[in-house]
């Protein structure tokens, strides 16, 4: 397989869970303690060897934008106050070679389509696909794990976790044998199915490394749960024709759509990374 140096970053959604904050401020920007959900996202990329990010953003995301970009005046009155430190969390946000794209996500049609907006960037090489909302917390970066995977079994790869039966409504839950203690090849996925219909609890979240092959299956995906085009399906039909393997990532996730897991991350990592209490 080739190396993974594209990283797509679907985050045209509203987030309306978290009016009225997300009214006039993307989501993503929403901050952990001191950095943005975005930015924890685009950390785990970078340590992961990715160079291109790729945004598929949709109106009012302009923040996203802004908050990668260099502000020269910032960075001359931190050096002109002697403020050092914070203006090297600033200089060190983004490596030099690392690359950030943009493109628009016209319409709403669903996470399938997002990714398939990415086609013409990504090209004909793998590529990560990161969902901020979902905050991974890891000794080593979540996709990192799974790039190596990848590579390991030459094939694309999701992250899965083990869910309790009653949640299996809330994600894309995959069937399949299991490989190794942490790897199950995977043999059908679904998306969102009833507690009494899933064929496992083995649930997708937000990352995965996916094989370019994916776009032409999304081209000819019809839309799906909630009338949207899933990626879930676009998987499904993925694996037809080439190996998908579910991972069981090392780390600890927060599921950032929620209050609840945004709550948690913001208590456990202000302890951890900030000593607060
Ligand atoms: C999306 C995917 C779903 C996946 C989940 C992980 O759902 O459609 O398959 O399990 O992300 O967070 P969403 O959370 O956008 O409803």
């Amino acid at each position: 397989m080739k190396p993974v140096r594209k990283a797509v970053f679907p985050v045209a959604g509203l987030g309306t869970r978290f009016l009225p904050a997300t009214k006039a401020m993307p989501k993503e920007m929403l901050p952990i303690v001191d950095k943005p959900l975005i930015q924890y996202a685009v950390d785990e990329a970078i340590a992961a060897g990715i160079t291109e990010l790729v945004f598929i953003t949709g109106r009012n995301k302009r923040a996203i934008e802004d908050h990668f970009d260099r502000v020269p005046e910032l960075e001359l009155e931190l050096e002109s106050k002697g403020k050092e430190e914070l203006l090297n969390v600033l200089r060190d946000m983004l490596p030099s070679h690392v690359n950030c794209i943009y493109t628009r996500q016209s319409k709403p049609l669903g996470l399938g389509h997002a990714v398939l907006c990415a086609a013409p960037i990504v090209g004909n090489e793998p590529f990560a696909v990161i969902l901020a909302d979902d905050l991974l917390d890891s000794d080593k970066s979540v996709t990192r794990q799974l790039v190596e995977a990848a590579h390991q079994h030459n094939g694309s790869i999701l992250a899965i976790q083990d869910v309790d039966r009653s949640q299996t409504d809330r994600y894309g839950i995959i069937s399949g044998s299991s490989v190794d203690k942490r790897t199950t090849s995977v043999t059908g996925i679904i998306e969102k199915p009833e507690p009494t219909k899933a064929p496992s609890t083995l649930a997708v979240v937000g990352r995965y490394v996916l094989e370019p092959e994916i776009f032409e299956c999304l081209r000819n995906t019809k839309p799906g749960v909630g009338g949207e085009i899933q990626l879930t399906d676009g998987i499904a039909a993925l694996l037809q024709k080439k190996s998908v393997f579910g991972y069981q990532y090392e780390g600890t996730r927060y599921d950032c759509g929620s209050k609840e897991g945004f709550f948690r991350a913001t208590l456990d990592l202000g302890r951890k990374y900030h000593g607060l209490s």
